[in-house]
């Protein structure tokens, strides 16, 4: 079986708890089934030049990083990574500050993994990037001589063109993207995106299957929507629903609802566009008042990118404001909370909320909205209020679906989950169970994996026409559904094994 090298910004330390977040999530179970090289950041500034390697060995898996120096931290992670491109993204270019040096650094970072990384690499490796930290690395990797077969996998969304437009260097980092063999997104939105902007950008043309023509070779497109182990989190969720902690929170219910929300503080999250819609809920139907409890748990998150403390501050002001003119001596609308809390603790809370509540503006999956499904009693399922703007939209229709900009959208939604009767709860929560029963970030990864085998494959096949790569009859199939087409014996020889288990 080929080496999995992943790359993403974040590692998981030793030290640490595992990192909150979508890409932790998904990827965590998958390393540690298969095994292989985990490369990437040490979560670690330094003072001086950080060009030190650190490698050390768990339970399988081999995790190297380099530490990152204040200037490179300040200037790749918070102010281009985060703040330019995460905004920039999620289609929120009145966030970005940009400015052309904090690029320039963002680049020598990705070019100093790629130098580092390059001589860990064995020639049968596949190398897997992930997310937006690091656009620039397959073309990094290539120009260092690296031929291996590379894979790409953005967790957040991709913005139209125009909107990418705004910062400068997003034409080439396209192109950079580009060197890659297969590109992977959360939904079918994203992946349009994409192809127009490379054909923007690159001057890439389209051709069936999702396959991009670009300066002589073929780069696969696929859609990937990242998942959770629904079952592992079910029986965490029902165990910890007896913890001390989370009878706890019951207790101080007193019975009534609750509402809850989950995330990092975020300007992507909503979080002020949600807490309007609950004062909205409160002003419409006042029935709710001493009967409601929102509990809104905002993990205080990327402190050095300022829209986020700009962000902070006006939800100190907001959740103050709305106590203020709704509690009572007795009662409080909502509980706010920005530290961190425990993932175990968590699946404890959602399992006893009667709604879920998770309006992102935009957001590439949000791992939370099928945590909470898969948190909940079958017998007495909470609602899942869901904004339409987040990826898992696309996989849980059995949610009420509202627009995170409207709070009257979103004082209806929650009306009618909690007025809903048990039989439509169980109902909806069966559809959006089934909608995740059968999935896990190991089959998620084994796809990407298979599907990246297959990418390489056409790649490396001289510009023929598509027929002669897959078939002599029929354009290729999207991806997933061919991986079993390709004949091994057209593979390159580069490639160990056709077939990637996991296990
Ligand atoms: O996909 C977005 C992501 O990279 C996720 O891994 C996680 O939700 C979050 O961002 C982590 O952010 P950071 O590494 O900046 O704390």
């Amino acid at each position: 079986m080929n080496r999995l090298v992943v790359v993403s910004n974040r590692v998981p330390t030793a030290s640490a708890a595992t990192p909150a977040g979508g890409l932790a999530v998904a990827l965590d179970g998958l390393m540690e089934k298969r095994g292989g090289l985990w490369f990437g950041w040490s979560g670690t500034v330094v003072a001086g030049a950080g060009t030190n390697i650190s490698v050390r060995h768990e339970c399988g898996v081999d995790y190297a990083t380099i530490d990152l120096t204040q200037e490179e931290h300040d200037c790749y992670y918070n102010n281009f990574a985060n703040g330019v491109l995460w905004p920039l993204l999620h289609t929120m270019p009145e966030l970005i500050a940009y400015d052309r040096a904090d690029a320039r650094v963002y680049r020598q970072v990705n070019a100093r993994m790629a130098t580092a990384l390059q001589p860990l690499l064995r020639p049968t490796d596949l190398v897997w990037i992930h997310d937006f930290h690091l656009l620039p690395l397959a073309a990094a990797l290539r120009t260092r001589g690296v031929t291996n077969p590379i894979g790409f996998f953005l967790h957040v969304p991709f913005a139209a063109a125009d909107v990418l437009a705004a910062a400068p260097e997003m034409g080439s980092l396209v192109r950079d993207m580009l060197a890659a063999d297969l590109i992977g997104f959360q939904s079918g939105n994203d992946l349009a995106n994409f192809a127009a902007a490379a054909e923007l950008f690159a001057g890439a043309r389209r051709q069936p299957g999702n396959v991009l023509q670009v300066e002589g070779r073929r780069v696969r497109l696929g859609v990937f929507p990242v998942e959770i182990e629904p079952y592992d989190f079910a029986a965490l969720a029902a165990r910890m629903a007896l913890s001390a902690d989370v009878e706890r929170l019951q207790r101080s219910l007193a019975g009534q609802h609750l509402i809850l929300g989950v995330e990092r503080l975020d300007p992507t999250k909503g979080l002020l566009q949600r807490l309007a819609g609950v004062r909205r809920l409160y002003a419409r139907h006042p029935k709710w008042l001493r009967r409601v409890t929102m509990l809104q748990i905002a993990a205080t998150s990327r402190k050095g990118v300022a829209s986020y403390r700009t962000l902070r501050e006006a939800l100190d002001r907001e959740t103050g404001a709305l106590n203020a003119d709704l509690a009572e001596p007795d009662w409080q609308p909502l509980r706010f909370v920005s530290r961190a809390v425990d993932r175990a603790l968590v699946a404890g809370y959602l399992r006893t909320a009667r709604v879920g509540l998770v309006t992102p503006l935009r957001d590439g999956m949000n791992l939370v909205a099928k945590e909470f499904v898969a948190a909940q009693n079958p017998d007495d399922p909470g609602a899942l209020v869901l904004s339409r703007f987040a990826g898992a939209a696309q996989q849980l229709d059995g949610a009420l679906l509202v627009n995170p900009h409207d709070p009257d959208a979103i004082a209806e939604a929650v009306d009618a989950a909690l007025g809903m009767s048990l039989a439509e709860r169980q109902e909806r929560w069966q559809t959006m169970w089934a909608a995740i029963e059968y999935r896990s970030p190991i089959v998620w990864g084994r796809d990407f994996v298979a599907a990246l085998l297959r990418a390489t494959t056409i790649a490396a096949v001289p510009d023929l026409g598509l027929r002669s790569v897959t078939s002599d009859h029929a354009p290729p199939p999207p991806i997933g559904s061919e991986l079993v087409l390709v004949e091994p014996r057209r593979a390159p020889p580069l490639l160990v094994s056709e077939r990637m288990p996991l296990n």
